[in-house]
């Protein structure tokens, strides 16, 4: 059991350990549960990753249609001790030698930060560690600085499968909001999309997002054999909108089942040119609503000259035809564009850890008494995905 060894390994905190590791970097645990990604991480100062685990609940929730947060909850619940002992085990370490640890608190399902929160907190108490809460979003703005350095201030657009915004990011905790989705958010489009064109029962997407479901399929459609039209087009400000494209693509999918004599759960003929249409569509309004922010930034001198950065992150930005389209717009207007890796894209513990991070250093929100610690949304606030 993971709790047993984490204790068995406290035992070795001899005092005079203490002062071996004072001049070690410091060393945060970061645990993510805010949706459906049970993830763990220990990372130190300079951005190793000593350790790492991750558990996704997609396949579940891919069969079920969607996710459910008591189901959510319950994976968490099964897996979040396995998931930490992993990652401090893979680290080396032994839990004493952690300088803090920290956990999302928001915004994310209630049911599934619930479940990280208290058990950081039962760790906290365990091992008596300063505890560091984390937004979810702010730890994907930040991430791209553990691979290198992008200084303050720098535009961000995170782009997920409950958020759409840009900001300008000012300091670790200090975020500007320019724009933000006045639906839903990007991902969860795509996701209701791949559901929609019944992608659980195509053989090569049936363990993929429907972001990842879109990407691929994209490759190989025609987007220009599928019309429609731009969201948001005549709007003066970076806001983003995806329902009214979700409307569109659902009447085209209607047309389409008709004309192929559709049978409940079959992949219409059509479905690449519909993914390319579809992603291209996406891309196309993230990008031009960030030109919008570009300019903005410009005409008010908020971000440093020459080069200033705009990074991108957040699940969604692991796709490569959106990345392109946001390089264009980068180059043309005299800025460096910087992504994580997809695999930080998407939600993991490592984000969490290195937030965590960020805040040692800057040395705000280090909580030593975490008794009044909450998370946001809290239960019965909806049951809504970030
Ligand atoms: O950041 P994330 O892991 O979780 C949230 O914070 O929501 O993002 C998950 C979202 C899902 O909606 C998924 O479909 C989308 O990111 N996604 C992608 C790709 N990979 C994941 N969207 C487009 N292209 C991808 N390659
Ligand atoms: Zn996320």
């Amino acid at each position: 059991m993971v709790t047993h060894c984490l204790r068995s390994r406290a035992l070795s905190c001899v005092p005079g350990a203490r002062l071996l590791t004072r001049c070690k970097p410091r060393l945060v645990l970061g645990i993510e549960t805010s949706c459906d990604d049970t993830g763990a991480a220990v990372v130190d100062e300079t951005g190793n990753i000593l350790g790492e685990a991750l558990y996704s609940q997609k396949g579940t929730h891919l069969k079920a249609g969607g996710i459910i947060p008591t189901v959510a909850q319950k994976l968490h619940k099964e897996h979040i001790e396995k998931v930490v002992q992993e990652a401090v085990d893979n680290s080396g370490i032994s839990p004493c030698e952690l300088t803090a640890i920290a956990t999302t608190v928001k915004p994310g399902l209630a049911l599934s930060l619930q479940v990280g929160l208290e058990y950081s907190l039962k760790l906290i108490e365990q091992y008596k560690k300063p505890f560091i809460p984390i937004h979810h979003m702010e730890a994907h703005a930040l991430t791209v600085r553990m691979l290198h350095l992008v200084e303050f201030p720098f535009l961000v657009l995170l782009v997920s499968g409950g958020h759409s915004l840009l900001a300008i990011a000012r300091g670790v905790s200090d975020f500007l909001l320019l724009g933000q989705t006045l639906d839903e958010a990007p991902g969860d489009t795509l996701d209701k999309v791949a559901r929609r064109l019944s992608l659980k029962n195509h053989p090569a997407c049936c363990t993929m997002s429907g972001g990842e479901a879109i990407e691929y399929l994209a490759k190989m459609g025609n987007r220009l054999h599928v019309e429609l039209t731009q969201p948001m087009s005549q709007h003066l400000d970076c806001d983003f909108s995806f329902s009214g494209l979700r409307n569109q693509v659902n009447q085209i999918i209607v047309k389409k089942e008709k004309e192929e004599g559709f049978r409940e759960g079959q992949i219409l003929s059509c479905v690449n040119d519909i993914a390319a249409a579809v992603q291209h569509t996406v891309a196309a309004h993230l990008a031009k609503r960030t030109h919008r922010a570009i300019l903005f930034c410009k005409k008010e001198g908020l971000l440093p000259q020459p080069n200033p950065p705009l990074v991108v992150s957040g699940g969604v930005a692991s796709n490569e035809y959106i990345r392109k389209a946001l390089q264009i717009v980068t180059e043309a207007n005299g800025f460096s564009l910087h992504c994580p890796p997809p695999k930080l894209c998407t939600d993991n513990g490592i984000m969490i850890a290195w937030n965590g991070i960020e805040k040692l250093r800057a040395g705000v929100d280090i909580v030593h008494n975490p008794k009044g610690i909450r998370y946001e949304p809290k239960e019965g606030d909806g049951g809504t995905r970030h």
